[in-house]
């Protein structure tokens, strides 16, 4: 991590989706915050041919949109000064031209401390950086860093082609491959929960606990995204990577600092780790359903193949389950449940682990014949609370227990995408890399899904339903080992 200096911050696709709704408030709320140095400017690049008024009109309306409120006046005023704006078409040199004119107009001095954000599609990145190089942007010596967004290809081999081509261009210590997950604030904590605490890391294996779940449910439905989401799915956008890494948190080994790297090096053995799914074991080992007509929140929902955008007979999942298993001495043989969907009952990010039943089952004779294990469940969204259930006796005559919950709650609402991008634009500003994701890890996250996707990819014809608002499918519950295994829907 280096000191931030003057930097300009480049933000392609400035008026697309995830800029008007994550990136731009979210530097609105550090603006807000005073988290922003004074030598740092904006250049929003996007294809409207605006001036930069057209440019700060739209601005505050979007802003006002996403934040759910008002600018305040004289926060948007500041954050206003920093932009400029250029307008252009991806594959213009011209604007690319007219780009590197605002880079080297006096305002920073000779800044050449420079982040490009590529808030954009896929398909366009490798354009952009080559346009970038041809007009001479790159050819600074300055500290130039560069940001791409999931999906980080499309599979194994694809993720490995544009991973070639873009260190063409930038080398591995400039490229920020952004999980937004990672910069959520019970992701993190689940490193101190693990590591600050003495009594928590002997347990932490297979010899205590049973089988760990990694939910991550969302009540919406694809949205305006089908154009996107349709070719992908679910295992690619939500599975392959933000589920992968909250795996990876929880099982890895304690790093031997908190450099990225070292932390990385932990986060990568874990994915190594994992036991590859043979073809004949993809249809055991993995369950795929799309979303039918149902009601959400009191509302009727529109099935999947109705959204708008959604190709006719498509087959893309909308939720995932699938079990996997770590071949390591803390954790061989502990199933690692992970599932995700769209038009679930409820918007709910849990990882619940699940502790094995005591040895001797003491209370056999009494009331206390039926003692459910221990669980710890660390809640991400709505709310950030970590609880660790135990058992108490019921105070009284008879020998009856309770579960009483030590309950570590400590933010009630803030939980959204938003904060995570604010965490994660400000390390971007100042050069930390411990929450990106390291090309090695995209490799291997992909070799553990690739198996799946092609065995799904043979088979294109159907696709199980499940009816919107509800917990997904019921089948999806065979992948447990035991009948006292179930997914945990609520904290
Ligand atoms: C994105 C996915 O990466 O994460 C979306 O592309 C998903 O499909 C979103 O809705 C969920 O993020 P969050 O922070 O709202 O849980």
């Amino acid at each position: 991590m280096t000191e931030p200096g003057p930097c300009y911050f480049v933000i392609f696709g400035a008026t697309g989706n995830l800029a008007s709704r994550k990136l731009l408030p979210a530097l609105y709320e550090l603006e807000a915050a005073g988290a922003l140095h004074a030598d740092l400017r904006f250049v929003a690049f996007a294809r409207r041919d605006w001036n930069q008024n057209d440019w700060l009109g739209y601005l505050r309306l979007s802003l006002n949109q996403h934040l759910g409120r008002d600018c305040e006046a004289a926060v948007f005023e500041r954050f206003a000064q920093r932009f400029d704006y250029v307008a252009g078409d991806l594959t213009d040199p011209q604007a690319y031209r007219r780009l590197l004119e605002e880079l080297s107009k006096p305002r920073l001095g000779t800044c050449e401390n420079i982040v490009f954000y590529l808030a954009i599609k896929p398909s366009d990145f490798l354009g952009v950086i080559e346009q970038l190089d041809r007009v001479g942007i790159r050819r600074a010596h300055g500290r130039h860093r560069i940001v791409v967004e999931k999906p980080f290809g499309e599979d194994l081999e694809s993720a490995r082609e544009l991973n070639v081509r873009l260190h063409q261009h930038f080398d591995e210590e400039q490229i920020y491959r952004i999980d937004h997950y990672l910069g959520k604030e019970t992701v993190q904590n689940l490193l101190v929960f693990r590591f600050a605490n003495t009594m928590i890391e002997p347990i932490w294996n297979r010899n205590y606990i049973d089988h760990v779940q990694i939910t991550v449910a969302e009540s919406e439905g694809v949205g305006n995204r089908a154009g996107y989401y349709d070719g992908a799915g679910a295992l690619r956008d939500m599975l392959q990577n933000h589920l992968m890494q909250l795996l990876t948190l929880v099982a890895m080994e304690p790093p031997a600092t908190l450099d990225a790297d070292a932390l990385r090096d932990e986060k990568v053995k874990v994915l190594r780790s994992i036991r590859p799914i043979a073809p004949q074991a993809v249809a055991g080992d993995a369950y795929r359903a799309q979303y039918a007509p149902g009601r959400v929140a009191g509302q009727a929902a529109r099935g999947y193949s109705e959204e708008d955008g959604v190709a006719k007979g498509s087959v893309a999942e909308t939720y995932v389950a699938a079990r996997f298993f770590i071949d390591n001495w803390r954790w061989r043989n502990v199933p690692f449940y992970l599932r995700t969907g769209k038009r679930l009952a409820e918007n709910m990010s849990l990882i619940a682990i699940r502790f094995r039943h005591p040895p001797q089952l003491l209370f056999h004779d009494t009331a206390a014949a039926h003692i459910d294990p221990n669980w710890v469940l660390l809640s991400i969204q709505p709310t950030e609370c970590m609880h660790i259930e135990l058992h108490a006796k019921e105070p009284g005559l008879g020998m009856n227990t309770r579960i009483v919950r030590l309950n570590a709650s400590y933010r009630a609402s803030e939980a959204t995408t938003m904060e995570a991008y604010k965490t994660l634009l400000l390390d971007v500003i100042e050069g930390d890399r411990s929450l990106f994701i390291r090309f090695d890890e995209v490799e291997w996250a992909w070799r553990v899904v690739d198996p799946i996707l092609r065995e799904w990819s043979r088979n294109r014809e159907f696709i199980a339903t499940y009816p919107a608002g509800t917990w997904g499918p019921r089948e999806a519950s065979r992948l447990f080992e035991r009948e006292d295994q179930f997914w945990r829907n609520e904290i």
